[in-house]
């Protein structure tokens, strides 16, 4: 890039930042183009359009119902969710038990956050990672070349939760619920994954796996020129796991045989992913998989991601991981080293940036 143009553009990013609003205030200025310091020039993986037929008929789809009391029933889904965590890293589930109630009030409490006025936002935003309350939009966009079509009001729930008078009123009730509700569901889900890696139900949970809990209210604006631009760029998750909620938009798409393949919204599911932390731990028999959010001139469209991971912002675990032991075999010998600090991992991870998990090259062995 030439001089002049770097300069335009950290000029475009400063403003946009000060202005505290988002892309919410932008697109509210009344634009009918989305101004360049958006465009995404280009996406590094040369693959085919999502295919929606492909994505809608094979997404996983697991049934959770009845998995406590039934044995034979709980013997199928853990056998569903290691063939998804090892061939998809992605599937839904069903009958989890949040009631959808939960799951639509939180949708509705984030939207309310998004769409109050540009005033009562702005004393939320913050670049300050280490708040647990805070209102952002493109953690990266200093980093980052293009920014991508999307707000953020995120929450650290886990293990010491915000003072309820620091969290927006308009959410601030059910973001304490859906954060309980969502932890109960995230130790059902690693209990169904140990069983799955065929070890003590109990095992991920004891690695600490659902300590800490980073709910982020994603809010995609209406987009003028979606074609120009992302939602959010090709990712990986630097987490155990992710639980997804979405609205009914769509949108989310994930990176399957090198083809880009819709999630598709499903009323009342939620979206499971295997982050990297996971994929390192499992020895590669879980995948952490790229997604993205592609937009059309539609929207808004709300999604409610919750990072599982096992740092607080200002504070590691003393944790350490690498390959569980009771994996490895002559025949499966570990492809990582042992004893790696989260702090390690999460150093090569902010190098790279949203750059997927390309970083776990570096603690290969
Ligand atoms: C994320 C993410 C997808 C979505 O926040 O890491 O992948 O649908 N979000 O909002
Ligand atoms: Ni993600």
């Amino acid at each position: 890039m030439e001089l002049e143009s770097v300069n335009d553009r950290k000029a475009e990013v400063q403003a946009f930042d000060d202005s505290k609003t988002g892309v919410k205030g932008v697109l509210d200025s009344g634009v009918t183009k989305i101004p360049p310091m958006f465009h995404v020039k280009s996406d590094p993986t040369p693959t085919s359009p999502a295919d929606t037929n492909f994505s809608t008929s094979q997404f996983p789809i697991i049934d959770l119902v009845d998995i406590s009391k039934n044995t034979t029933q709980r013997v199928e889904v853990v056998g569903q969710i290691r063939s998804a965590s090892q061939k998809w890293g992605f599937f839904q589930v069903i009958n989890h038990g949040i009631p959808v109630e939960v799951l639509d009030e939180m949708i509705s409490g984030i939207r309310r956050f998004h769409e109050q006025d540009a005033e009562a936002r702005k004393p939320f935003y913050s670049r300050d990672s280490t708040k647990k309350v805070r209102y952002f939009s493109n953690g990266k966009l200093f980093r980052e070349m293009a920014g991508t079509w999307r707000d953020t009001l995120a929450f650290s729930v886990n293990p010491d939760p915000p003072n309820p008078q620091d969290m927006p009123a308009v959410c601030r009730d059910i973001v304490a619920e859906y954060a309980k509700q969502v932890k109960a569901l995230g130790i059902t889900i690693f209990e169904l994954l140990s069983e799955a890696l065929g070890l003590n139900p109990s095992y991920l949970k004891e690695m600490d796996c659902a300590e800490a809990l980073h709910v982020m209210g994603q809010y995609y604006p209406q987009c003028p020129e979606p074609e120009l631009t992302l939602g959010i760029s090709k990712h990986t998750d630097c987490t155990f796991i992710t639980i997804l909620l979405q609205d009914q938009i769509g949108g989310l798409q994930i990176l399957h045989d090198n083809h880009w393949v819709n999630v598709p919204p499903v009323q009342g599911a939620l979206v499971v992913n295997i982050g990297d932390i996971l994929q390192l731990m499992t020895n590669d028999k879980f995948t952490s998989v790229y997604h993205r959010v592609s937009l059309r001139n539609i929207g808004p469209r709300i999604s409610v991601v919750t990072f599982f991971l096992n740092f607080t912002m200002s504070e590691c675990t003393s944790k350490n991981y690498g390959p569980i032991k009771e994996l490895l075999s002559e025949e499966n010998p570990p492809v990582y080293r042992d004893n790696i600090t989260m702090k390690e991992i999460l150093t090569h991870y902010y190098a790279k940036g949203l750059d997927g998990n390309s970083y776990l090259l570096s603690l290969r062995l």
